[in-house]
């Protein structure tokens, strides 16, 4: 993936910029070239001739050392990028990325940068969730940086808490992840995506009702990381609070019977078909138009089941469609998974654990294993949602490939 791939690692002031010259090592060992600028602050934790030694590039470290007449070198850095790295990033260069400010070699040639930038921020517990380092990591996020979050453990403060550079092999398939975007850009050019996203709500009365703790984060992320891959997005929510991704065209809902119909609605137009909701299996069988009042005693509200909607489109596919559901479970993850897969007649089923703290409902991180109707198993490791959903269309669509070249 990383072969030929050309990287600029961008290093600053944090006590993990140690941890660079090994990343870099292990970005060359996957076949990539490295060139490096560093911050003063970087070098004074770790010196410019290791990372050149290691890159065997020149280090770029003062945007006025300029001693190649025939180019400007930050430009030319910018120019030469694949990828932008910035591991270890401080809260300060976060600050000024943020910002647009340019006032030393690093910041300066990230402003010139082109490419897709993977950030990866380490730094104090505290500095982290100060208050403006967080709104910038919001306003990266929304420009479109990749930014990984840092990892929980042993601060070199001596105390535990979130700050610390995560796993190089979590860098590392950052990198490969947006490395993939570039190369795969165009996996589900033209496609119809439909996704459905978020909790059902059935009405008790006008002001209560039944629903459960799904987010909608899966949803949108995969109907984010669709549209990043070249489809036409269409999403089914009933999660109005969350921001629409760029592009995607979204649907609001509230019940399993409005989801059903919504999506029955554009099934044909799709090529394929997401249930990524959590759907409320029973509804209110007669929901009361007025508020219910309290009255002393027991209340009992009448249940009824609803229909299920993935089973339902997988027998109402128009065409060649792929049907992918989503299995939910606490125990028995495979096993349930694989039942729901053959019950409900879809092509993928999408299992997660939710009893685990990172892979639950309501979380940015997710680890989840995808199992075919052709019997594959592919598991993705424990990645933020967005990766997660890159993944997920990377598996889907490469079988897909895979299946067409044989047959
Ligand atoms: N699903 C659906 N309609 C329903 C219930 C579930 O379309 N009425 C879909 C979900 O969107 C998901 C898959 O079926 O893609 C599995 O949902 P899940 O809640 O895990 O399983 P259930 O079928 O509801 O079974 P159980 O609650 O017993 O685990």
């Amino acid at each position: 993936m990383l072969q030929d791939k050309k990287i600029a690692l961008f290093m600053t002031g944090g006590i993990a910029s140690y941890k660079a010259a090994e990343l870099s090592r292990q970005l060359i060992k996957k076949g990539a070239h490295v060139r490096v600028a560093m911050t003063s602050g970087a070098q004074a934790f770790i010196t410019p001739l290791t990372m050149q030694t290691l890159t065997k590039y020149p280090v770029l470290t003062d945007t006025f050392d300029e001693t190649d007449p025939t180019l400007v070198q930050h430009i030319d850095l910018a120019d030469w990028a694949d990828v932008a790295l910035v591991a270890p990033a401080t809260a300060n260069i976060l600050s000024k990325m943020a910002n647009g400010i340019g006032d030393e070699i690093v910041s300066t040639t990230l402003l010139a940068v082109h490419c897709p930038r993977v950030i990866a921020p380490s730094m104090n517990e505290n500095m982290y969730y100060n208050l403006a380092t967080q709104r910038n990591l919001r306003q990266l996020r929304e420009d479109g940086y990749t930014l990984i979050e840092p990892a929980e453990g042993f601060l070199a403060e001596g105390y535990s808490g979130k700050g610390r550079l995560p796993d190089l092999s979590v860098i590392i398939e950052a990198v490969e992840d947006v490395v993939a975007v570039t190369k795969w850009k165009k996996i589900l050019e033209g496609k119809n995506v439909l996704i459905s996203a978020g909790g059902t709500l059935e009405r008790v009365d006008p002001v209560r009702y039944i629903s459960n703790d799904s987010s909608g984060k899966m949803g949108y992320s995969l109907a984010k990381a669709a549209k990043r891959l070249g489809a036409n997005v269409h999403l089914v929510s009933t999660r109005p609070q969350l921001a629409v991704p760029h592009g995607v065209e979204v649907e609001y809902v509230e019940s399993a019977r409005d989801m059903q119909e919504a999506m029955e609605g554009s099934l044909a137009w799709s090529d394929y078909a997401v249930m990524a909701a959590a759907v409320s299996d029973y509804r209110v069988s007669h929901p009361s138009e007025q508020k219910i009042k309290s009255d002393g005693s027991d209340l009992t509200i009448h249940l009824t089941e609803n229909p299920d909607i993935l089973a339902s489109l997988a027998t109402k596919k128009t065409h060649d469609q792929t049907i992918i559901g989503f299995a939910a479970e606490t125990e028995h993850v495979i096993k349930y998974a694989k039942g729901k897969l053959h019950k409900k007649k879809a092509d993928w089923i999408v299992a997660n654990d939710v009893s685990q703290e990172a892979t639950g409902f309501n979380t940015d991180t997710n680890q989840v294993t995808l199992l075919s109707k052709e019997g594959q198993l592919i598991e993705t490791g424990l990645l933020s949602k967005d990766d997660v959903a890159l993944r997920i269309w990377k598996i889907i669509a490469e079988a897909e490939e895979d299946d067409s070249h044989g047959a």
